[in-house]
C-alpha cells in the first residue's frame, strides 16, 4: 500500500493533463494569494521602510561577505531547522509539519508530472510526508498552540486564523484515508481535493505566506544586530565590567555594589505563556 502510487489508478477516470492542470492552478493560486496578501497588509512596504529606518541607527556598515554569511545562517538555522523556536516541542512539531508538507507536495507533483514512473520510493515518501504533517499538525493543534496549551481554551474553538493549520490537517488526513482505502474517485478523493484547494486557494486569508516572509524577517533581525542599530534598544551590558560601571556610576545606588544576578527571569518556568 505504501509503495503504490495512488495517482496511477486515477488516470483511468481523470485524464493526466487535468491533474497536471490542477497542480499548475494551485501553484498560481499560491503566487497570487501571496502577492495579494503582501499588497493588502502592506507588509513589503513596511518591511523596506522599517529596514531603511533601522539603517539610520546603524553604527557600522555590514559588508557583502557578512550578509552572505548571515543569509546562509538564516537558511541553516531559521529555515531548514526551525531554529527560531526555543521550546523544543514547538520546534519538533514545526519541523514535522514543515518537512512533511514539503515532502508531500514535491512527491505529489513529481508523481503527477511523470505518470509513467515505476518508482516505489516516491509513493513511500508521499505517505511518509503526509504522516509527518499529520503527526506534527495534530500535536500542534491539540497540545501546543497557545490558546489551548497556555490559555486553556477548548481544542475545538475555531477562528479564521486556524484556516492554515486546519486545511493542512484535512489535506493530509483525507490523502492518507483515500490512499489506504484503495484510491480511485469517491468521497475521500473529493474531500482530499476540496481541502487541498482550500489550503492553496486560501493563502490570502491564512498564515500560509509566513513561510516566505519569516526568512526575510529573520535576515533583517541579524542585520540590525550586526550593524549595531539594534532597533534603538540598549546594548546587553555586563554590569560587572568596570568599564560599564564607570559609564553608569549611579548603578550601585539602586542595585548595590555587586549588581545581583537577575536570575532566570522568564526562563524560570517552562515557556507556557505567550
Ligand atoms: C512548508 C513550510 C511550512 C509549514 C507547513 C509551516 C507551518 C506552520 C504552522 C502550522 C505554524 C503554526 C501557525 C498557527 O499558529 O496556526 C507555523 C508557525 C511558525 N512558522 Fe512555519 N511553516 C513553514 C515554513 C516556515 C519557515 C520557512 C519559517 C521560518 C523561516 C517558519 C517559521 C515559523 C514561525 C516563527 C512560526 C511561529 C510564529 C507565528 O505563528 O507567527 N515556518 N508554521
Amino acid at each position: 500500500m505504501f509503495t503504490s502510487n495512488p495517482f496511477a489508478g486515477l488516470s483511468a477516470s481523470i485524464p493526466t493533463v487535468y491533474m497536471q492542470g490542477y497542480i499548475v492552478v494551485m501553484f498560481l493560486l499560491v503566487m497570487g494569494g501571496t502577492i495579494l496578501d503582501m499588497l493588502h497588509k502592506k507588509s513589503a512596504q513596511y518591511f523596506f521602510a522599517n529596514a531603511e529606518k533601522a539603517q539610520k541607527s546603524a553604527k557600522r556598515e555590514v559588508s557583502g561577505g557578512e550578509k552572505v554569511a548571515m543569509a546562509t545562517a538564516v537558511l541553516v538555522k531559521e529555515v531548514l531547522t526551525s531554529g527560531e523556536f526555543d521550546n523544543p516541542r514547538r520546534r519538533i512539531s514545526h519541523l514535522l509539519t514543515m518537512w512533511g508538507t514539503i515532502i508531500f507536495i514535491v512527491t505529489t507533483a513529481i508523481m503527477i508530472f511523470s505518470p509513467g514512473s515505476t518508482s516505489t520510493l516516491l509513493p513511500q515518501l508521499w505517505h511518509i510526508g503526509a504522516l509527518m504533517l499529520a503527526v506534527g499538525g495534530y500535536w500542534f493543534w491539540f497540545f501546543i498552540r497557545a490558546d489551548v496549551a497556555a490559555e486553556g481554551l477548548s481544542s475545538f474553538r475555531l477562528e479564521r486564523a486556524d484556516l492554515f493549520i486546519l486545511s493542512l490537517l484535512a489535506t493530509s488526513t483525507f490523502a492518507l484515508a483515500w490512499s489506504f482505502t484503495g484510491g480511485g474517485v469517491g468521497v475521500l478523493f473529493a474531500l482530499f481535493i476540496l481541502s487541498s484547494t482550500v489550503l492553496f486557494g486560501g493563502v490570502y486569508w491564512s498564515k500560509f505566506a509566513h513561510m516566505f516572509f519569516k526568512p526575510a524577517a529573520a535576515f533583517q533581525k541579524r542585520v540590525i544586530m550586526a550593524d549595531g542599530g539594534r532597533e534603538n534598544l540598549p546594548p546587553d551590558y555586563d554590569l560587572t565590567d568596570p568599564e560599564v560601571q564607570r559609564k553608569f556610576p549611579d548603578v550601585p545606588q539602586y542595585m548595590g555594589k555587586n549588581p545581583p544576578n537577575m536570575g532566570l527571569c522568564i526562563k524560570a518556568e517552562r515557556a507556557n505563556h505567550y
